[in-house]
């Protein structure tokens, strides 16, 4: 059965999704495109070729006219909760967009709604339908290196060379911390195997950097089973760019884990046990679709399946969590314990 999507949100990446992910996807067929801005939408419509009356500026009138299984939301985070509520009130399962929502009270409330009304509730944390990422992930469940200490990544990224009035990126709220270090978050709980239980971070922005808040940040997480990520991420670095999931070394008792993962140099991952000269390439396996495809399809087969998938919105409360720990302790300087 085809799956009936609403597709929200139509600006640079929701145009992406429609046009890249959502119209390649056999088991999906999208019933109405919607998107706040009236002109945002009447240059989406022109762009994607869409049928104008399948276009709407407002969620509940395309959902009292169009059929629905589903809404996805690609608008930006302030259109997250308001969009989801409305869907999942009507009925229809949601897929959404990183971060899941502006406060943890707000993203609870979601949470509980979906469960109420018997819908799925999912974000996209993309990052994660990538083969490294995944590949380094089972060999740290199979104690390849042993108990994981000492986990160092790096991120950086020249994002600076945009008009400042026009470009959008450089105004929202925390660039790195809200909109960027959320995938890579939601990496390490992935990949490591742990919780997190405490996070102290410091964020600044560097002198040339064109962005209202904070670019650049550096902190230190503890998790729950020991290990201890190091994280530094700019926007604005003038240093070699990595790939976006970053440079990841993860050290265990046995030896080191080196990977990076989506981006434009290749997909790789390596060991390293103690006593070897020479690190060994991993091999990097299959896993199906990629990125935002990966994302889709997981959202598809969960509710073909009645089955919840691993990044359900009660699942990202952890990843979420940390985010906000993160920002509390850059506003305050302080160490932020993750309830
Ligand atoms: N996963 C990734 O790799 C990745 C990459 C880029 C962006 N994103 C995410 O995608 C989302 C959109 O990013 P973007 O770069 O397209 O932002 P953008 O600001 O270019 O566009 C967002 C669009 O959403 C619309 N919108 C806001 N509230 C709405 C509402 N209530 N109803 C309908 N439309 C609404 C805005 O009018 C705007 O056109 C964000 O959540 C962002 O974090 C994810």
């Amino acid at each position: 059965m085809t799956l009936q999507i609403i597709q929200v949100g139509l600006g640079g990446w929701g145009k992406d999704w429609a046009r890249d992910v959502v119209a390649k996807n056999k088991d999906v067929e999208t019933t109405a495109w919607v998107e706040i801005d009236a002109a945002t939408l009447q240059e989406a419509q022109q762009r994607l070729k869409l049928p104008v009356e399948r276009c709407f500026t407002s969620l509940d009138e395309a959902l009292t006219t169009v059929s629905a299984d589903a809404v996805l939301v690609t608008a930006s985070l302030p259109g997250h909760v308001p969009s989801a509520r409305t869907a999942l009130q009507a009925g229809k399962h949601v897929l959404m967009e990183k971060p899941f929502a502006p406060t943890v009270a707000e993203a609870h409330e979601l949470v509980e709604l979906a469960a109420r009304q018997e819908c799925l509730l999912m974000i996209s944390q993309n990052y994660r339908f990538f083969p490294a990422p995944r590949a380094v992930a089972r060999l740290i469940q199979q104690q390849a290196i042993g108990r994981v200490g000492n986990v160092n990544i790096d991120f950086r990224r020249y994002d600076n060379l945009a008009p400042v009035e026009t470009h959008r990126h450089y105004h929202i709220w925390e660039p790195l911390l809200v909109d960027m270090s959320i995938h890579h978050f939601d990496l390490m709980r992935l990949v490591i195997g742990q919780e997190p239980v405490q996070v102290f971070c410091k964020t600044w922005n560097a002198p040339w950097s064109k962005y209202d808040e904070p670019a650049e940040g550096a902190m230190t997480i503890t998790f729950d089973g020991g290990a201890v990520v190091n994280y530094r991420g700019s926007w604005v670095s003038t240093g070699p760019q990595t790939n976006w999931a970053g440079e990841w070394h993860v050290e265990g008792e046995k030896g080191e884990l080196v990977w990076t993962s989506r981006g434009e140099t290749q997909e790789t991952a390596s060991i390293q046990l103690l006593g070897e000269e020479k690190p060994t390439p991993i091999d990097i396996l299959e896993i199906g679709p990629l990125d935002r495809a990966g994302s889709l399809a997981a959202f598809v087969h969960a509710i073909q399946t009645n089955t919840n998938p691993e990044t359900s919105g009660e699942a990202n409360l952890k990843t979420l969590a940390l985010m906000f720990a993160a920002v509390e302790s850059a506003r305050t300087g302080l160490p932020v314990n993750i309830a």
